[in-house]
């Protein structure tokens, strides 16, 4: 995972920088194995920081990415202080084709392919958000010789 997490970083890093978004990570330097692909466990880590640097971009706030392996999983945690997320909008944010980032390039694809992707791998994605003040992702993996 942190071999991972720190793909991911670098390759937000630009967009984080472009848009004025202080982007900190605290990854777990300690063995962290999870099992599945790679490439797509690192696309679905990566939707949700880039749509946190997105939501953050307005505010020039910022986005904190934390890794804490437990006894059998491992949690990613996604937290910004960007735009947040109205109740309504909460409903269907894993649907495919929702965005609320129209003109903007979104395609709506990118939560319900993350979603898709961690169920796959016996993981799952929750969400907290607090409209204007920010939202809190937090990913579960399952560990490997757990
Ligand atoms: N961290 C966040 N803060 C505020 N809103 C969010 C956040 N993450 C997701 N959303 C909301 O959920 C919607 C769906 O996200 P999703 O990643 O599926 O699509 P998208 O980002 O709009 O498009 P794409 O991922 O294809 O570029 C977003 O348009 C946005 O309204
Ligand atoms: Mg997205």
């Amino acid at each position: 995972m942190s071999a991972i997490l720190r793909e991911v970083i670098k390759a937000v890093d630009a967009l984080a920088a472009q848009s004025g978004v202080d982007l900190q990570s605290s990854i777990c330097e300690h063995p962290c194995m999870v099992l599945g692909e790679a490439v797509q466990i690192k696309r679905a880590i990566q939707n949700v920081i880039i749509n946190a640097v997105q939501a953050s971009a307005e505010k020039k706030g910022s986005v904190a990415v934390t890794c804490t392996p437990k006894d059998f999983y491992v949690d990613i945690r996604i937290e910004d202080n960007g735009s947040g997320i109205t109740p309504a909008q909460m409903s269907k944010i894993f649907d495919p084709y929702f965005t609320t980032k129209q003109g903007k390039s979104g395609t709506g694809l990118g939560l319900y392919i993350t979603k898709k992707v961690l169920e796959d791998h016996n993981g799952s994605i929750k969400v907290d958000s607090t409209p204007d003040r920010g939202t809190t992702f937090t990913i579960r993996l399952p560990l490997l010789n757990s």
